[in-house]
């Protein structure tokens, strides 16, 4: 369940509430030490934190142990104004990945397992909420007085910390037991211009539980522009799903409230209606393709021209290099071409509409992603569930949606997919990929390129076999199934290095890091095939100064992404100097993108971005010549969606040949204004509204580097921009102004 929270009333001009107390700001150590549970340590020292953003988003880049205390009053009051009065309740949202809290200093909870004191086996569960529960008069709770809360965290890779919740403290009443989820549908298209929300309900208390569940919509001035209202009664253990019907307004906020009768607690929530910026596609072929691309000589060649325009549509090439032939009908065009040089090929895109020509160069040489790798990959969807099945609805849905013909290319299954060694220690897959060479055919078949994944450590990250002692062995398999990229992911490898060297991440040297990924480099140079290899240790140690050493295409640069604004602006504004490192063939990677229908498995929902956040995420991931690797549910795909992902204009900023590093160029009162300079001369800007609240923006053009530009023009919504004396414009709450500037 998202972002579902009480309303607060206040009290005073404290965070105290009638229903709980708001603990957002903490006191924070890292290092482990039980004198840290007691509740009269001083921890004045400590550093300040926020609750709900994992670590590494506030500035520790930092695996191990690490506290987290807060201290606070628990007024009597706020039992009595309770309904049922009998149990306290401690919402701590996620820790990532494992906790063991305390309530003035008595242990109350916890969940996942710490490690041992050689560092293994730890069990984490970063996805967890962690809601501990205390019958009122615990011995743990002071009532009227003082309390502290302390938090034992251990974090094992990747993100750490408190995160995905706001901590609160609070008595247990009928509301509880209400579980509202908004998640299980989107907005539906209805009759009449209106949209269906379904909403569902779940009571888990032994009575029947009546209330009003209201929906609000607001436009963006804040005016209501609907409203609709229903009586409940729930009755036990019962799941129930209301659809409401409202007026179809784009960008507003529709908000969900559930009013419990007898206390008038409420839960709230809250989403944006979508709006779409992108225009319709034209009948006439438009070629989507970048202007670059690269191979390596005397291997398999497979490169499929991109074109958007009424099909059937015909496809030729002038001057292609000895050793391909192009597909009319398809556009692929397959070969070796044994000649290392740059080639200038002019191809051809017809229908009955129209003829488009775009001259492009092969380069025939060493690299290769000499434009960032654009694709699909299954993590941010299917996490641990990734199937054959699931794969192939991605890849039809890639298909039939359109946006096969706007350059995505990869189709990337990752962790998920691992069986067990045979004698001969050959890697074979679970039983959810059957015939993973046939799921190769059937990816290139369409003149899609293959992804898998795998760890250099005894285990991928989510358990699974890795690759260790078995480098060359397992790039020859996935060769031989016509892998084209390998995301290698650090995981376990901190275990090896542990117990081969002695050496933990303090101690690690540059060689430690670089040639788990380098085997795997070296192992690529002895197949036929392009592969491209994603280094993936979550930028542990500056991972894009030394990222190029690994012969790597692209590296991470952070943790996991979420789909939230806390998540995605910390990572995406934090990018300027991992961008500097990035250039055709070697790219900084800030994760995948979260817009779609995402879940990480079973519980899949719509982005929770907001539809202006989501636009803000692709423009920046464009700015950062960011790889851009899809990770929804491909068979769901929206009409929002799409208008995200099939922007040929914003897409060719990111793909641009140049692979120039965007450069901050404003950064003052809430707003950033990134700059990239592109093939054409041209420049692209990012104009972000980083507040809460839409705003009316006015720059002298000379903010942008120009006293006056010819030509500006809106990449969103393909319109020219009147040049006034200043640029003006009205931009939404963490909304972009998308340029490019002449
Ligand atoms: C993480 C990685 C994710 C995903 C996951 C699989 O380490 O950052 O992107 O690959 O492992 O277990």
């Amino acid at each position: 369940m998202r972002r579902v929270c009480y309303l607060l009333l206040f009290l005073s001009c404290q965070f105290v509430a009638v229903g709980q107390i708001v603990l957002e700001d903490w006191q924070f150590k890292t290092g482990d030490d039980s004198s840290w549970a007691d509740p009269s340590f001083d921890d004045s020292e400590w550093a300040r934190i926020k609750a709900n953003v994992l670590y590494e988003n506030q500035g520790y880049d930092y695996n191990g142990y690490s506290w987290y205390r807060i201290r606070f009053e628990l007024p009597s009051s706020m039992r009595e104004a309770s309904y049922l009065q009998d149990s306290l309740r401690i919402f701590l949202g996620r820790v990532d990945d494992i906790d063991e809290t305390y309530l003035n200093g008595i242990r109350i909870g916890g969940i996942g397992t710490f490690p041992s004191a050689d560092g293994r086996g730890a069990v984490g569960f970063y996805d967890k909420i962690r809601r501990y529960v205390l019958p009122w008069d615990h011995q743990a709770i002071n009532w009227d007085g003082d309390n502290v809360i302390a938090v034992r965290v251990y974090d094992g890779g990747g993100g750490g910390g408190l995160w995905g919740g706001m901590p609160s403290v609070g008595m247990v009443d009928l509301i509880d037991f209400i579980e509202m989820n908004i998640e299980i549908s989107g907005f539906e298209q209805g009759p009449d211009n209106h949209y269906i929300k379904k909403i569902q309900l779940t009571n888990s208390n032994a009575e029947p539980i009546e209330g009003t569940l209201t929906l609000e919509v607001r436009d963006r001035e804040g005016a209501r522009v609907d409203q609709v209202a229903v009586e409940l009664s729930i009755p036990p253990a019962e799941v129930q799903i209301q659809s409401l019907h409202f007026r179809q307004i784009d960008h507003a906020k529709v908000s969900y409230v559930f009013e419990e009768k007898h206390t008038g607690k409420r839960l709230s929530d809250f989403q944006y209606t979508p709006y779409i910026l992108t225009p319709p596609e034209k009948l006439e072929p438009t070629i989507t393709t970048p202007s670059v691309y690269g191979a390596r000589p005397g291997n398999q060649f497979q490169w499929r021209v991109s074109a958007t325009g009424a099909r059937p549509m015909t496809f030729g090439a002038e001057d292609l290099p000895n050793g391909l032939v192009l597909d009319q009908e398809t556009g692929i065009i397959r070969g070796r071409v044994m000649a290392v040089g740059d080639y200038r090929v002019a191809i051809h895109a017809t229908n009955s509409h129209g003829r488009a020509t775009k001259v492009v160069t092969l380069k025939i040489g060493d690299k290769i992603a000499l434009t960032p790798p654009m694709g699909w990959n299954s993590w941010n969807a299917w996490g641990m569930l990734v199937s054959d099945e699931k794969v192939r609805e991605s890849v039809d849905g890639l298909v039939s949606s359109g946006l096969i013909n706007h350059g995505w290319t990869y189709i990337n299954i990752d962790d998920g997919w691992q069986g067990e060694r045979n004698d001969d220690g050959v890697i074979e897959t679970n039983d959810k990929f059957p015939n993973i060479s046939a799921l190769g055919d059937y990816v290139h078949d369409l003149g899609l390129k293959f992804g898998i994944y795998s760890s250099p450590g005894e285990m991928s990250c989510g358990g699974l076999v890795g690759s260790l002692g078995h480098e060359l062995q397992d790039v020859r398999t996935w060769a031989s199934w016509g892998v084209d990229y390998i995301k290698y992911d650090w995981c376990s490898y901190s275990d090896y290095l542990l117990e081969e060297f002695g050496r933990n991440q303090s101690t690690w040297t540059i060689t430690d890091q670089v040639l788990p990924f380098r085997d795997i480099a070296d192992a690529i140079d002895s197949t036929d095939r392009n592969i491209i290899l994603s280094v993936a240790n979550w930028g542990m140690n500056d991972a894009w100064e030394w990222g190029d050493q690994t012969r790597g295409q692209l590296w991470r640069t952070t943790g996991d992404i979420e789909d939230n604004w806390e998540s995605v602006s910390s990572i995406g504004f934090s990018q300027e100097e991992p961008n500097r490192y990035s250039s055709p063939g070697g790219w900084s990677d800030p994760d995948m993108l979260v817009v779609g229908w995402l879940g990480w498995g079973e519980n899949q929902h719509q982005s929770r971005l907001t539809p202006a956040e989501q636009y803000a995420h692709i423009s920046l991931w464009a700015l950062l010549s960011a790889p851009m690797m899809i990770g929804c549910d491909l068979s769901k795909i929206d009409p929002f969606t799409y208008n995200l992902l099939a922007n040929h204009r914003v897409n060719a900023i990111n793909q641009d040949a140049l692979g120039a590093s965007a450069r901050v160029i404003y950064h003052e009162d809430d707003v950033m204004i990134w700059s990239k300079f592109l093939e054409t001369g041209e420049r692209a800007i990012g104009v972000f509204n980083l507040r809460n609240e839409d705003r009316d923006l006015t720059f002298p053009w000379s903010v942008f580097g120009v006293e006056k530009p010819q030509h500006v023009f809106d990449a969103w919504r393909h319109v020219d921009i009147d040049q006034d004396e200043d640029f003006r414009s009205r931009i939404v709450a963490h909304g972009v102004e998308l340029l490019v500037l002449r």
